[in-house]
């Protein structure tokens, strides 16, 4: 007997419940149609872990998330903690959780499905078809670097402290991730910094051409400034395959590829550690929006991008990709069917709820078995 996989859900703040609740019952009907069972633990983690256990992520969910063999998390932060202490905010515990967890690839695809083309802010022809993916680098960069803080000065004033770092290990680590993944696609990717103004960005641009040349020739790369990457985002997203970039740039550049597909409402996330011996790897799934706090508890939300964040990991965490597929499909199907969240609903559609978009869901996946 093989024990369950062990997930752990981690739903967070604002909407982060809502959309959960729907992939919970997707994994049910998994178990029940499909015979795949998962232990499904979940816990807190954000505003409403400070309002618990006065910080955003406790030790004990520290562990759990070590223990499990995925993670989903989604969203933390909102209002109410504007004004808590800067190292036990919301966010703080979705960093220490990427950073304990060394989850140090982000892939963000920006998929833009046929039937939302009509719904992104770009004309149609610009996103019709778009398949792009960004791997950002998650546990680097001036999120983590040091020094850090806000520092007082003789003078009076004070002085602000950030800093950009990057290791020679820790570009060649996620450059190989994003030229492993290339390979399955279209083989393609491009890599972005700002290596005419950052030392970190020169070492960046050398590093990911040295391993090229050492091990992925095959694929090709380009180079691209991070500016020059926002602007052709807009102007030409398609000539793009897999991006690969830092920790702000990549924070940055997915927000705006999000939009490409529609709403951000649709853009699921992996976050990937290294793999063990046995090939397995940490991994964190969350949808790429925040926790809308002017929609949390309204039944309003879009639970589409959790969703497909669980179907990437029933891909890249369990191997599941003809149930990956499946939900994928489904998703589509439903989006076709022109079932619209209010987020994705254009001008004179009415929108259906959160849980009436799960439905949908699950009565395509019905749909596919029958
Ligand atoms: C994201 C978010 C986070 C980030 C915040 C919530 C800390 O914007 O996942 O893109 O900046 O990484
Ligand atoms: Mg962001």
């Amino acid at each position: 007997m093989t024990a369950n996989k062990k997930l752990l859900f981690l739903p967070g703040d604002g909407i982060g419940p809502e959309v959960v609740g729907q992939v919970r019952r997707i994994a049910e009907w998994l178990a029940s149609r499909r015979g795949i069972a998962f232990d499904i633990d979940e816990d807190l983690v954000g505003g409403c872990s400070i309002d618990r256990h006065g910080v955003p992520v406790t030790d004990a969910v520290m562990e759990k998330a070590l223990a499990a063999d995925a993670v989903l998390l989604g969203a933390v932060g909102g209002p109410k903690w504007d004004n808590v202490d800067f190292a036990i905010r919301p966010e703080a515990g979705l960093l220490r959780l990427r950073k304990d967890l060394e989850l140090f690839a982000n892939l963000r695809p920006a998929i833009v499905f046929p039937a939302l083309a009509e719904q992104s802010t770009l004309k149609r022809e610009v996103v019709e078809g778009l398949d792009i993916l960004i791997v950002r680098e998650l546990t680097g960069g001036v999120y983590f670097g040091e020094p850090r803080g806000i520092f007082d000065l003789p003078n009076g004033e004070r002085k602000g402290v950030n800093t950009q770092v990057y290791t020679t290990s820790e570009i060649r680590r996620v450059a190989a991730v994003a030229f492993d993944l290339a390979r399955k696609r279209r083989g393609k990717v491009c890599s972005v910094e700002k290596m005419n103004v950052m030392e970190s960005g020169r070492l960046w641009r050398e590093e990911v051409g040295k391993l090229h040349q050492e091990s992925f020739s095959d694929v090709e790369l380009t180079h691209m400034l991070a500016d020059n990457c926002a602007m052709q985002l807009v102007r030409n997203p398609k000539q793009f395959d897999v991006i690969v970039t830092d920790n702000l740039f990549g924070d940055m550049l997915s927000d705006e590829a999000s939009m490409l597909t529609g709403s951000l409402g649709m853009l699921p996330s992996a976050s990937l550690g290294a793999a063990d011996a046995s090939g397995r790897r940490r991994a964190l799934y969350e949808p790429v929006h925040g926790s809308a706090p002017d929609i949390a508890g309204q039944g309003k939300a879009n639970p589409l991008a959790t969703i497909l964040s669980f179907a990437m990991m029933l891909r890249y965490s369990f191997d599941l990709g003809t149930e990956a597929d499946m939900i994928e499909k489904a998703v589509a199907d439903a989006l076709d069917a022109g079932v619209r969240t209010g987020d994705i609903a254009g001008p004179g559609t009415s929108p259906v709820s959160t849980s009436g978009m799960g439905d949908a869901v699950l009565e395509r996946l019905d749909a596919q078995l029958a």
